[in-house]
């Protein structure tokens, strides 16, 4: 499986896949931004790197035409959005329909969008977490493949919530690259997605929060 992975900044989640020992082929890492710390870990890596800048383009259409013409030259069978933070358009994301997938640091569909950490304090939600989905035009809501969950604690901070939540975001993708490579993940009619897991042993487990 070929993969290509978009970064904007940071880059700890492809860092992640990165050091995970997939069965996969990371085909080149490409970034928005040209100062985005994730290059150099990847070329660290040595992963390909390329930068696509969105200023570089007059708008949307342009940037993600610019985008795909990059992306498509390492002929992937996945993208992954990792950290990636540009608004997608309809056109890009029917290019890549069903094979593309990001990272949202909160369990959808509560929470789309930015600042999750913040508003699940805010909400006062006891559990908060991580999602990967496939890509649909309309932002953090395709069909859910895997989730983490998290406890909030009493005296978080968004700073200590994200870090929490961080830390499953690095190893949850790594598991749904592999599901993917091994071919174990089945997007259903209605949207919905089953991955075939052995999950006999999840049947009664719960995470509690506050625990005592
Ligand atoms: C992560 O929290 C991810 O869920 C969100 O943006 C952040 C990227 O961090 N989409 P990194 O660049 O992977 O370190």
């Amino acid at each position: 499986m070929r993969v290509v992975v978009l970064i904007s900044g940071r880059g700890s989640n492809m860092e992640a896949l990165l050091e995970a020992r997939l069965p996969v082929e990371f085909a080149c890492v490409i970034s928005n931004k040209p100062d985005a710390a994730g290059l150099a870990i990847a070329a660290r890596h040595r992963v390909p790197t390329a930068v696509v800048s969105h200023r570089d383009h007059p708008g949307r259409a342009e940037f993600d035409a610019a985008l795909a013409e990059e992306i498509d030259r390492h002929r992937p069978d996945l993208v992954v959005l990792a950290g990636f933070m540009r608004v997608l358009t309809d056109a890009f994301v029917r290019r890549y329909e069903n094979r593309l997938i990001n990272i949202h640091p909160a369990l959808l569909p509560a929470f789309p969008g930015l600042d999750t950490h913040a508003r699940a304090l805010a909400a006062g939600v006891k559990l908060h977490g991580c999602t990967v989905h496939y890509v649909t035009p309309e932002v953090d809501s395709g069909p859910i493949i895997a989730q983490a969950a998290v406890p909030v604690l009493s005296g978080d901070t968004p700073a200590t919530l994200a870090a929490r939540v961080l830390s499953q975001e690095h190893r949850l993708y790594p598991r749904v690259l592999r599901w993917l490579a091994e071919d174990r993940v089945r997007l259903r009619d209605d949207g919905t997605v089953a991955v075939l897991t052995d999950n006999a042993a999840a049947e009664h487990e719960a995470l509690v929060s506050p625990s005592d």
